[in-house]
C-alpha cells in the first residue's frame, strides 16, 4: 500500500511539472501548420523545425498605434499574419514588389526572401528551399 501511495504521489508531482512548464514555456502554437487563405496555393509550414532553428522575432512582430512595424517581445499576443496583412490594415503597403496587404506578400517576403537568401549553405544545397514546391506541395 505504502508503495502505490508513494508512486501516485510521484506521478502526480510529474504531471504537475509538465502543466507547470508548458505554461511557462508559453504558447508556441501547432508544430506543422497549412498556410491556406482559401486560395489555389496553400503553403505547408514546418513550425517546430523552424523554431528549433530560429528565433520567434524572425517572423513574428508588432504594430504601433501609428501603423508601423515593431519588434517582436517575449510572451506578447501572436496574432495570425492576415489579423494586419490584409487590405484594409495594412492598405497599399509594398516591400520592394510584394504587396503587404496580402497574405502571399507577408509569406513571400519572410518565407521567400529568407529560403533564397540560405539555400546555397553547402549542409541544405539539395533541398532547393527557394522552389516553389518546397512550400506549395504538388498535388
Ligand atoms: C518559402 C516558402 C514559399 C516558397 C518557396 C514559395 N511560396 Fe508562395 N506562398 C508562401 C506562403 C506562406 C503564402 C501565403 C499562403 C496563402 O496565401 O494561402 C504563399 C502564397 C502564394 C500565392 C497566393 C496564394 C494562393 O493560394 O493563391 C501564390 C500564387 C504563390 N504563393 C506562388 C508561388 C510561386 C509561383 C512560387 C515559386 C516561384 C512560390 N510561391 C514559392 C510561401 C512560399
Ligand atoms: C519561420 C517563422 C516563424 C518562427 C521562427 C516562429 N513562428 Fe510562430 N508562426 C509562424 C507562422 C507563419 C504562423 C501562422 C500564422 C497564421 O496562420 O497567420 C505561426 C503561428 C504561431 C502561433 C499560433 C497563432 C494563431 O493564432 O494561430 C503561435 C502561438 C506561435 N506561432 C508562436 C511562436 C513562438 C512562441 C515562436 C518562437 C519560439 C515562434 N512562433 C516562431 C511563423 C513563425
Ligand atoms: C499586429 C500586426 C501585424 C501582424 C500580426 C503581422 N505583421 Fe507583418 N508587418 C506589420 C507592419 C505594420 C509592417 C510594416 C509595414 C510597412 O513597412 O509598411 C509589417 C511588415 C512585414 C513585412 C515586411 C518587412 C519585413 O520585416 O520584412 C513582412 C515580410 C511581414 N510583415 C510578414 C509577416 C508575417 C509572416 C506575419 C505572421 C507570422 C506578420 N507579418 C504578422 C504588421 C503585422
Ligand atoms: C530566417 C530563415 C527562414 C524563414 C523566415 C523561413 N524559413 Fe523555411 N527553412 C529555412 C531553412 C534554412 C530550411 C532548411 C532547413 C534544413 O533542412 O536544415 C527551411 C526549410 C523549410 C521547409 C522544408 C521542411 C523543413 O522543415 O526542413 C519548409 C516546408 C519551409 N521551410 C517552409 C517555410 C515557410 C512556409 C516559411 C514562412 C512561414 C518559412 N519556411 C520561413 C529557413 C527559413
Amino acid at each position: 500500500m505504502k508503495k502505490i501511495i508513494a508512486c501516485s504521489f510521484v506521478s502526480l508531482c510529474m504531471l504537475l511539472g509538465t502543466v507547470i512548464f508548458t505554461l511557462a514555456a508559453g504558447n508556441t502554437g501547432p508544430a506543422d501548420i497549412t498556410l491556406d487563405e482559401g486560395g489555389k496555393k496553400p503553403a505547408q509550414f514546418t513550425h517546430k523545425n523552424h523554431q528549433d532553428r530560429l528565433k520567434c522575432g524572425e517572423c513574428h512582430h508588432q504594430m504601433t498605434a501609428d501603423g508601423k512595424q515593431s519588434p517582436y517581445v517575449e510572451g506578447q499576443e501572436i496574432k495570425k499574419c492576415v489579423t494586419c496583412h490584409n487590405s484594409t490594415v495594412l492598405a497599399g503597403r509594398m516591400k520592394d514588389k510584394l504587396a503587404l496587404d496580402t497574405f502571399k506578400g507577408a509569406g513571400h517576403g519572410n518565407c521567400l526572401e529568407c529560403h533564397k537568401a540560405k539555400k546555397d549553405e553547402p549542409a541544405i544545397k539539395d533541398k532547393k528551399i527557394d522552389k516553389c514546391e518546397n512550400c506549395h506541395p504538388k498535388k
